[in-house]
């Protein structure tokens, strides 16, 4: 199959990258001309591991290769996948679509033959029907069907979400369609991973549920972690004790400081919004929406606490700024609220993250550190926000000894309390009995 994936951003090198890998032969599209060019280098914009190794393979085997001008690939596409960013829009929270919609038009306009075109982008229900409407309106006499085909990629484990999905959703209703896109997606199907085909809406939706149910899953254990602090429970045990309970499922039951990322906070909010315009308001996200904002400024003031109650002219250390591991991705991380918080307290912050400090430095004034033993310099509390496993096995005497006070704030529990205690810290994990 020839591919062109509009858009390369994560989404958009990712599956373009995994498509290539599959056999197909891709055409990455972006409109950023040094992205491209770096591209073509060989210099992947964003940090995910094996990436950049799989960009390198199907370059080299001709099946994969990058440019920004979209009308000559297009016209000689079977599919072409619109992967371009929907932001949230300023003020309302709806998706901004205004980069899918400039997309359909400049396909529409290139298009030759029968050609697919597909949303991978997370799109509001109901895009698919518009996106269809500026394709004809464009091109009247354009041969295309409008499918709908959502990502469920995590960023950190992008690759191995591709090749090994729990299942592909795919939106359509043409049966020309139906056969490129099995077609596409034949060695996955081979692989047994479920190809589910629905309507275009139900698609759409699909995708917004599954985020959205997502973050509503780790909101309920943040706020059963709370209660654990306060009746004198353990979070961990019991975020094991109910997903053992396979209606439940283990997955997406650690207590944290919150949920961030490029998706769970604009997709609930896009939800939401959509919701409300349909006069069927998704309460129960609305209120997930609102517990994880308040939880990132809440986990600030936890630390506030275990200094003391006073951080004016305190040294804070936190390890990890990136919203999870393994990504140098610092959008809606909750680090930018923890750090926030502390700061407006008076509190003098050093941070080290492995991947994510070039980002963080865009979105923060704090000491950035080369380790994070040299952010816990002189520190009076160290506050592990994000689980790399650079910080799961830290030489904990090392630590003490270069810190003023040692007190560690595990916001991941990553750490044991009596294994840390034993070295002489005071221990303050998420949903442990205090
Ligand atoms: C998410 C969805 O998982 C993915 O299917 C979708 O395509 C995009 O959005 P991503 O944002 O990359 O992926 O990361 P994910 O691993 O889902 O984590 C999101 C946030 O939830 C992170 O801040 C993470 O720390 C937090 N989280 C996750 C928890 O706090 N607890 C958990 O148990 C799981």
């Amino acid at each position: 199959m020839r591919i062109v994936m509009v858009g390369s951003g994560y989404v958009g090198l990712v599956s373009g990258a995994c498509f290539a890998d599959f056999g197909h032969e891709v055409v990455c599209v972006d409109k950023a001309e040094d992205k491209i060019e770096a591209l073509k280098n060989g210099v992947i914009p964003i940090f995910e591991p094996g990436l950049d190794q799989l960009v390198e393979n199907n370059v080299e085997a001709g099946r994969l290769s990058f440019t920004t001008e979209l009308a000559g690939p297009v016209s000689e596409a079977d599919v072409v996948f619109i992967a371009v960013g929907t932001p949230s829009r300023r003020g309302d929270g709806h998706a901004d679509l205004g980069y899918v919609h400039a997309a359909a038009a400049e396909i529409a306009a290139a298009v030759k033959g029968f050609t697919v075109v597909v949303t991978k982008s997370t799109v509001p229900v109901g895009t698919g029907d518009e996106v269809e409407r500026i394709i004809r309106e464009t091109n009247p006499g354009a041969d295309v069907a409008v499918v709908s085909n959502p990502e469920f990629l995590r960023e950190g484990a992008a690759i191995e979400d591709f090749k090994r999905p729990d299942r592909i959703v795919v939106g359509l209703s043409d049966e020309r369609a139906r056969a490129v896109m099995t077609e596409v997606y034949r060695p996955l199907y081979l692989n047994q991973s479920p190809l589910l085909f629905t309507s275009r809406r139900t698609s759409e939706l699909i995708k917004y549920a599954a985020n959205a149910f997502l973050a509503m899953k780790i909101t309920f254990i943040n706020e059963v972690a709370d209660l654990c602090e306060k009746v004198g429970a353990d979070v961990q045990d019991v975020s094991r004790g109910i997903g053992l309970d396979g209606r439940i499922g283990s997955k997406f039951l650690h207590a944290g400081p919150g949920y961030g990322g490029s998706c769970f906070p604009k997709d609930t909010l896009a939800l939401a919004k959509t919701a409300q315009d349909y006069d069927s308001p998704v309460r129960l996200i609305e209120t997930t929406i609102a517990i994880n904002d308040n939880r990132k400024r809440a986990m600030g003031r936890k630390v506030i606490a275990a200094a003391g109650g006073d951080v004016r002219g305190k040294k804070i250390a936190v390890f990890g700024l990136t919203f999870k591991p393994n990504t140098d991705d610092m959008r809606d991380s909750p680090s930018i609220a923890i750090v926030q918080a502390l700061k407006d307290s008076g509190a003098i912050v050093s941070g080290y993250d492995p991947e994510g400090m070039e980002n963080a430095r865009q979105m923060m004034e704090i000491d950035f550190a080369t380790s994070p033993y040299k952010a816990a310099e002189g520190a009076d509390v160290a506050v592990l926000v994000t689980e790399w496993n650079a910080f799961r096995a830290l030489d904990l005497n090392r630590l003490k000894s270069v810190m003023n006070s040692p007190v560690l704030v595990d916001l991941r529990n990553v750490y044991r309390a009596a294994e840390v205690e034993a070295h002489g810290f005071a221990y303050h994990g998420v949903g442990k009995a205090v």
